[in-house]
């Protein structure tokens, strides 16, 4: 199996990082998807956010959450008196996957395989590499297996202050839902407070 180690340059430059991401096909992932959707924001932000994996809209514009999840999540960093261009936003997996949908209608997204999580690995810790932030916040499962491995538990640690393994700097992490799972729950309001929280709490630890 491969993995985006392969392709990843020895300057760790943003621009140099994004541009070689850009050919990237450290998995099967970059056959189907329409391009590579690397993270961005300033190279000083404290902050970087993880999501899973780019999404229908972020996979045509190139740029992370920019569709409906990138919505929920521009409204609750305004609540939580976060910036959105002064946080770095990534994400886990940098390529969409998903199934096919019929004509028209949009791509459903399916879940990155853990292999596919680790194989995209190599272009998150290049991302914290350049830019050294304070404090990573893991949106959902996915994104906080891929810092802290498969046997994390989200629904044990959400909100934490976590200690990372070396290989992320000194960055500590805190891990909270992803905002697709604020869309979908059953209580969208209580479950978009308690995002709020976690968000708010994060940016007090700044
Ligand atoms: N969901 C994600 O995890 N990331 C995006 O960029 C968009 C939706
Ligand atoms: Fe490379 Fe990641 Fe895309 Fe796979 S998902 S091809 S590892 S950038």
């Amino acid at each position: 199996t491969g993995t985006a180690a392969d392709f990843v340059p020895d300057s760790r430059g943003l621009r140099a990082l994004r541009s070689a991401a850009a050919g990237c096909r450290g998995c099967g992932l970059y056959r189907d998807a329409t391009q590579t959707v690397f993270g961005e924001g300033p190279r000083q932000a404290r902050a970087m956010l993880v999501g899973e994996q780019p999404g229908d809209r972020e996979d045509v514009e190139g740029a992370p959450f920019v569709g409906p999840a990138g919505r929920l999540l521009d409204r609750a960093l305004d609540d939580s008196g976060i910036e959105r261009d002064q946080v770095y936003l990534t994400n886990a997996v940098k390529h969409f996957k998903f199934v096919p949908a019929e004509r028209g209608k949009r791509r459903i997204h399916q879940k990155p395989s853990r292999t596919e999580v680790v194989a995209c690995r190599p272009w998150l810790l290049a991302e914290i590499d350049a830019v050294r932030p304070e404090l990573l916040v893991l949106l959902g499962a996915t994104a906080a297996q891929a810092v802290l491995g498969a046997s994390f538990r989200l629904t044990r640690h959400r909100g934490e202050v976590l200690e990372l393994p070396a290989e992320f700097g000194s960055a500590r992490g805190m891990a909270t839902v992803h905002p697709s799972a604020v869309l979908r729950a059953p209580d969208r309001d209580e479950a978009y407070a308690a995002f709020v929280d976690d968000l708010t709490a994060a940016a007090r630890r700044l």
